[in-house]
């Protein structure tokens, strides 16, 4: 399995919950499987040199200390193996521009406003080689990425077709459905881009302030509240035993807890998921030396097999 995640953005625990953890299951479970930063396409977005190094350091710190075994696991810098770009280039002759020109992704940033480059146009393009490059079959990925690998085995298929040889391994995406989208402090999806997430990691004092900021109705303490549409009560979904949750419901349901109180118990039980990788992330954080050694090695073992899938492209093809 491989699975990347953009150098974008402060990781949030929506982030947690709907791509780390199921892929740190999968890592735990498929062999070989890849962890990819994947910094050529948050350049798309980010143009600050120093916030990008920054964010590529917290990924890869934020994998170790969520528990990834880098004697198991490849984690990688995409953008340190030329055989991205260079495949990326050669399955570009391969892609209608109709299928770019349908891509959800595209169209919705062009649509809110956001300045387009032709970077973001070809972005499912480099997606793709950075999944044929690997003879992946499983990408557990979030459902915004579903149609990504569709492109992805398009293209795979077209080549294949054109050359009559297997050269690709079709991938599928596995969509954690059980997670779903988890809420932000508004009620709308957690994402970077709404200011509306809980960070994954960060001073813990911030941290509880967004808890204490997740958006409520006004009910008094007294009130019967609804679970239901309750932000925190949504929260406390991801974090608290199903015992835990049906005790919650009751005092939810009778009155006499205020919203405070549940975003305490919220807090709490946040905290003793997330003290064990908060404390290895702060050790980490001191060690970047051996955060960069993991980095390097696994760029250098991917950096071996993208080489040799780059090669049988360019025989199949004709340019060796
Ligand atoms: P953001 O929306 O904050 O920009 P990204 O698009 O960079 O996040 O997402 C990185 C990964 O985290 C993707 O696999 C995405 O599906 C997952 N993810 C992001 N936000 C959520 C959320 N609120 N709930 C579940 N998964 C999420
Ligand atoms: N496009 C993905 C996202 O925004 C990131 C990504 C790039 C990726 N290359 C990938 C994900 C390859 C899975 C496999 O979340």
């Amino acid at each position: 399995m491989l699975t990347g995640i953009q150098p974008s953005g402060t990781l949030h625990i929506g982030n947690y919950f709907g791509s780390i953890k199921p892929s740190l299951e999968m890592c735990s479970t498929h062999s070989p499987s890849f962890l990819m930063i994947v910094g050529l396409h948050a350049l798309t977005t980010i143009k600050d040199p120093t916030l990008l190094k920054k964010h590529i350091f917290d990924i890869a710190a934020t994998y170790l200390a969520c528990g990834m075994d880098p004697e198991k696991t490849i984690l990688f810098e995409q953008s340190h193996i030329s055989a991205h770009a260079e495949l990326a280039w050669v399955l570009s002759c391969f892609s209608p521009m109709g299928l770019l020109e349908r891509a959800h992704s595209f169209k919705d940033k062009k649509a809110k406003g956001i300045e387009t480059s032709v970077g973001l146009f070809t972005y499912p393009i480099l997606m793709a080689a950075d999944i044929l490059l690997y003879d992946i079959d499983m990408v557990p990925v979030g459902k915004d990425q579903k149609q990504h690998l569709e492109m992805t085995r398009d293209i795979a298929e077209k080549f294949n077709h054109t050359y009559q040889k297997n050269i690709f391994v079709l991938p599928q995406s596995i969509i954690s459905e059980s997670t779903g989208v988890v809420p932000g402090i508004d009620g709308q999806k957690m994402s970077k881009s709404y200011g509306n997430t809980i960070p994954l990691f960060g001073d813990e004092k911030e941290i509880k302030k967004r808890v204490m900021q997740i958006v409520t109705d006004s009910k008094g303490v007294e009130e019967a509240k609804d679970p239901n549409t309750c932000n925190v009560f949504a929260m406390c979904r991801l974090f608290l035993t199903e015992a835990e949750l049906q005790d919650l419901e009751i005092f939810y349901t009778k009155g006499g807890m205020g919203y405070g109180h549940a975003k305490t118990i919220l807090w709490e039980s946040m905290q003793k998921t997330f003290a064990p990788m908060w404390e290895k992330k702060r050790e980490l954080d001191q060690k970047p030396d051996f955060v960069q050694d993991v980095l390097k090695e696994g760029t250098k073992k991917a950096n071996s097999i993208a080489q040799k899938k780059l090669e049988q492209v360019f025989l199949a093809v004709g340019l060796l």
